[in-house]
């Protein structure tokens, strides 16, 4: 895995003595689920946000239900927060409940964000729709 920014997201919490992220936020930056492309998969998208950095998530639907997920990014820390908690709400869910996951849903499952990072929200969200959308498509 390349670095991600992610050295530099751990030296500004140890800068900001982790003000404005929670718990929830560093624990997924720094341990991401469901990191890396997902062998196998039926539905994938690649979106890149207005910030300028892309994310890819991976689904692998049985019965309707997503099993499997895997997500890859080339943003900031938080955007790899979103992208482990957005795949991680995803996982055991029909596709219709998946579908309806959006911004504030990763918002709320993180513990909020700093207002300047919740656009990685919608970057992990809107990452997840297109891939579910695209395993419709099939
Ligand atoms: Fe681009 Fe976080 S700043 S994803």
């Amino acid at each position: 895995m390349e670095d991600n920014g992610l050295s530099e997201f751990v030296k500004s919490i140890e800068r900001e003595t982790r003000e404005g992220y929670s718990e929830a936020v560093i624990d997924h930056a720094l341990n991401p689920r469901n990191m890396g492309r997902l062998e196998g998969s039926n539905g994938e998208a690649k979106f890149k946000g207005p910030c300028g950095d892309t994310m890819a998530i991976w689904i692998d639907v049985s019965d309707d239900r997503i099993r499997r997920t895997g997500f890859w990014t080339d943003g900031c820390g938080t955007a790899i927060a979103c992208g482990s908690m957005v795949t991680e709400l995803a996982t055991g869910k029909t596709v219709e409940q998946a579908g309806d996951i959006g911004r504030q849903d990763v918002l709320d499952a993180l513990g909020g964000l700093p207002p300047e990072t919740e656009h990685c929200a919608l970057l992990a969200a809107t990452t997840l729709k297109l891939a579910i959308k695209e395993y419709r498509k099939r």
